[in-house]
C-alpha cells in the first residue's frame, strides 16, 4: 500500500518530548514525500463536529517545535469507545465515527502518541482495521516493551529541581518536607527523582508503607540532628500520588472518574504531612508538584528520544508495520530502536522492580 497521507495525534496527559516527536514525524514524512495531517486534541479530534478542523503540518511550521514542552496540537483524555452521551446515561461507543472520519480525511495511516489509555484505544482501532503505529509517551515511564516513554526525563528534571528548592526552607526550619509527585500505578518518577535529588525516603505505589516504620526512620535521623548540629535536622520524603499505607485506601481528589475509569489521584502528600505533625514531635510541610512537573521545555534526552521515535514511527508506517509501537532499549543517544506490538506495550504496566531497586526497610533506592 502506498502511503500518501498520515494523520498524527497526541492523547492523554501532555508530556515534554511530544513536540520534538511531531517535528521529526513531519521532517521524516517530508523526506519520503508523505503529507502529515495534525489531528487536534487526541481522539476527540476524530469525532464528528471536531474533525472538520485539522492542520496540514509542513516542515517550516514545526521547525522550532523541538524546543517546546507540551503538545502544539493539543490533547484530551477522550475514549471514543466510551463516550458520555450529551443528556447523560450509559457511555456509548463512537469508534465507528472515528473510523469513518479517518477515511473522510483521506488518511492512509495514523500515528498515535500516548500512554496506556491512548494506545489502548489505538489497539482497539487497529483490531477494527485501522492502520496505526504508536509512539510511547508518559512521564510515568510505565509502558511495557520499551525502556523509555517521552516526558520521563524532563519530569525527573523538574522533580529534582523542586526537591532541591524545598530542601533549604526545610533545613532552615527543621521540617519534614513531603513532596508529592505523579505516578498512578508506577513509582519510577518518584523513585529516581527522589534518589537523584537526595531525598531521605521515597514511597511508591508498588510497595505500601507503614507509618510506624516511617516514624522510626525519621526518629533515627532527626534525633541525631537534635543532639549534634553537625547532622541534619530536616528530612525530605517524596511520595508518589498512587502510594498507599498498608491497609489504607488510595487518596483521591474527588469521586470522579475519567473516560478510562481512572480516579483523579492527589492528596497523599498532605495526608502524610498531617499525620507526621499529629503523631511525631516534628513539624512538617507538603508540596504537591501537580502539573508543574510536566511543564517547561523538553530535556536534551526528551528532544533526542522524540526525534528518534518520530522518525522511526514514519518508517514503520512506510513499512506497513501497523499495530506496532516504536520502542527503545536504552536511552538516547546510545539506544537501540525497535518495534513491539502495541498489545504487548499496553497489556501490563511496567512497574518498579522492587526486588532489584527498592529497599523496603529504608524506603529508599538500593545502593
Ligand atoms: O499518565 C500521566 C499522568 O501524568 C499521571 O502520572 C497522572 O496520574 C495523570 O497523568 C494526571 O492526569 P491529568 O493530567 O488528567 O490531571
Amino acid at each position: 500500500m502506498t502511503i500518501r497521507t498520515i494523520g498524527v495525534l497526541t492523547g492523554g496527559g501532555d508530556a515534554p518530548g511530544l513536540n520534538p516527536a511531531l517535528k521529526a514525524v513531519v521532517y521524516k514524512a517530508a523526506e519520503l514525500g508523505i503529507t502529515v495531517v495534525g489531528i487536534y486534541d487526541g481522539w476527540q479530534g476524530l469525532l464528528d463536529g471536531y474533525c472538520e478542523e485539522t492542520l496540514v503540518l509542513e516542515p517550516h511550521m514545526v521547525r522550532r517545535w523541538d524546543r517546546d514542552g507540551g503538545t502544539n496540537i493539543g490533547s484530551s483524555r477522550t475514549n471514543p469507545f466510551r463516550m458520555k452521551p450529551p443528556g447523560g446515561g450509559e457511555p456509548i461507543d463512537r469508534s465507528d465515527e472515528v473510523i469513518k472520519n479517518i477515511d473522510r480525511l483521506g488518511l492512509d495511516a495514523l500515528i498515535a502518541m500516548g500512554g496506556e489509555d491512548t494506545l489502548g484505544v489505538a489497539l482497539k482501532l487497529f483490531k477494527k482495521g485501522v492502520p496505526i503505529v504508536g509512539v510511547p509517551k508518559t512521564i510515568d515511564n510505565d509502558l511495557s516493551g520499551t525502556d523509555y516513554t517521552l516526558g520521563f526525563d524532563t519530569a525527573m528534571r523538574n522533580c529534582v529541581d523542586i526537591i532541591e528548592r524545598v530542601r533549604t526552607p526545610a533545613g532552615s526550619h527543621h521540617w519534614v518536607q513531603v513532596v508529592e509527585v505523579m505516578g498512578r500505578h508506577a513509582g519510577h518518577l518518584a523513585l529516581w527523582s527522589a534518589t537523584a535529588g537526595g531525598a531521605m525516603m521515597v514511597l511508591i505505589p508498588e510497595c505500601p508503607f507503614r507509618y510506624e516504620r516511617l516514624y522510626e526512620l525519621l526518629d533515627a535521623r532527626l534525633s541525631l540532628g537534635a543532639r549534634d548540629r553537625r547532622y541534619p535536622r530536616y528530612a525530605v520524603i517524596v511520595v508518589a500520588e498512587g502510594a498507599t499505607a498498608v491497609d489504607e485506601e488510595l487518596v483521591t481528589i474527588d469521586d470522579e472518574r475519567d473516560a478510562f475509569g481512572h480516579a483523579r489521584l492527589g492528596g497523599i502528600g498532605a495526608v502524610l504531612s498531617e499525620r507526621i505533625r499529629k503523631d511525631t514531635p516534628y513539624d512538617s510541610r507538603a508540596v504537591i508538584l501537580g502539573h508543574a512537573q510536566r511543564g517547561g521545555p523538553p530535556s536534551a534526552i526528551d528532544r533526542l528520544m522524540g526525534r528518534f521515535y518520530g522518525a522511526a514511527a514514519v518508517e514503520a508506517v512506510k513499512d506497513g508495520a501497523f499495530g506496532k509501537m516504536v520502542s527503545s532499549t536504552g536511552i538516547a543517544p546510545a539506544c537501540r530502536l525497535s518495534l513491539v506490538d502495541i498489545e504487548e506495550a499496553v497489556g501490563q504496566l511496567k512497574l518498579v522492580d522492587v526486588e532489584r531497586y527498592y529497599d523496603t526497610s529504608t524506603y529508599s533506592a538500593k545502593l
